[in-house]
């Protein structure tokens, strides 16, 4: 096969510049190959973050050609390979260095979800409806891809007031796990911003992992806000 012209974010948090590689490509090569082959012959100081290279740990998260993806889940045959493929960090967490990206806000995030608490006196059975229900939310690795490309987030930087489609996702696991006996609605609303959230679907359209982040989990956590907190005859009541 021919070879590959990959154009890398190379920088800090100072700035950078998008400096050109030529990549022999392989059959079967992803993104993260060409990079991994980047280090091993051009520029062994390439930072880049990734572990499993089986689209399982979440680490290899960047945008590729513009677009937020895995780099270890993205084949180079499925690029158009005739003109140069960016490789830039992910834009909505500020730059550690080159791919590498400081995604610790999201775990701070993550502190002001209360954990799982069972209802008290409650018989440890599910319907496997349920379980099938929570499932597909708890199949998240994490890759904050979802977080990288909500405009809330990426464009209009409301970290202060928005917690995020992930955490969406995390809070759905809870709030709609039959055994539960937490209310995290209020959280939702005020300390989350769901509302800010103007269903786009970006978020879904990038998971990895196929969630629908959208219609499973972000809209009928709005259901239940609006139920709690906007419901004309809840008000009255
Ligand atoms: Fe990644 Fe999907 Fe989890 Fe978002 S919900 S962090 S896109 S796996
Ligand atoms: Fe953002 Fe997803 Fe809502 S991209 S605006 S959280 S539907
Ligand atoms: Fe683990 Fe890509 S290296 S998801």
């Amino acid at each position: 096969m021919a070879d590959a012209t990959l154009r890398v974010f190379r920088g800090d948090r100072e700035g950078g510049k998008a400096v050109d590689y030529q990549v022999p490509v392989t059959e079967g090569m992803v993104v993260l190959d060409a990079i991994h082959s980047i280090q091993a012959h051009q520029a062994p100081d390439l930072a880049v973050r990734w572990n499993c290279k089986a689209a399982k740990c979440g680490s290899c998260s960047a945008e590729v050609n513009g677009k937020p993806r895995l780099m270890c889940k993205t084949r180079m045959d499925a690029l158009p390979l005739e003109q140069p493929i960016t490789v830039s960090p992910m834009k909505a967490f500020p730059v550690i260095r080159d791919l590498v990206t400081d995604v610790s806000w999201n775990y701070k995030v993550n502190k002001k979800i209360p954990p799982f608490q069972p209802r008290p006196g409650v018989k440890w059975k599910m319907e496997q409806r349920d379980v099938d229900r929570v499932q597909e939310f708890r199949k998240c690795i994490e890759c904050f891809l979802c977080q990288d490309v909500c405009h809330v987030l990426r464009d209009h930087d409301k970290k202060e007031q928005f917690g995020g489609p992930r955490f969406f996702v995390r809070v759905a696991a809870l709030e709609m796990h039959p055994l539960d006996g937490l209310d995290r609605t209020r959280l939702l609303k005020e300390e989350l911003g769901i509302g800010l959230c103007n269903i786009t679907k970006c978020c879904t359209e990038v998971c990895p992992e196929e969630i629908h982040i959208t219609d499973n989990a972000i809209i009928p956590l709005k259901e239940r806000v609006v139920d709690e907190f906007y419901d004309p005859v809840t008000m009255i009541v």
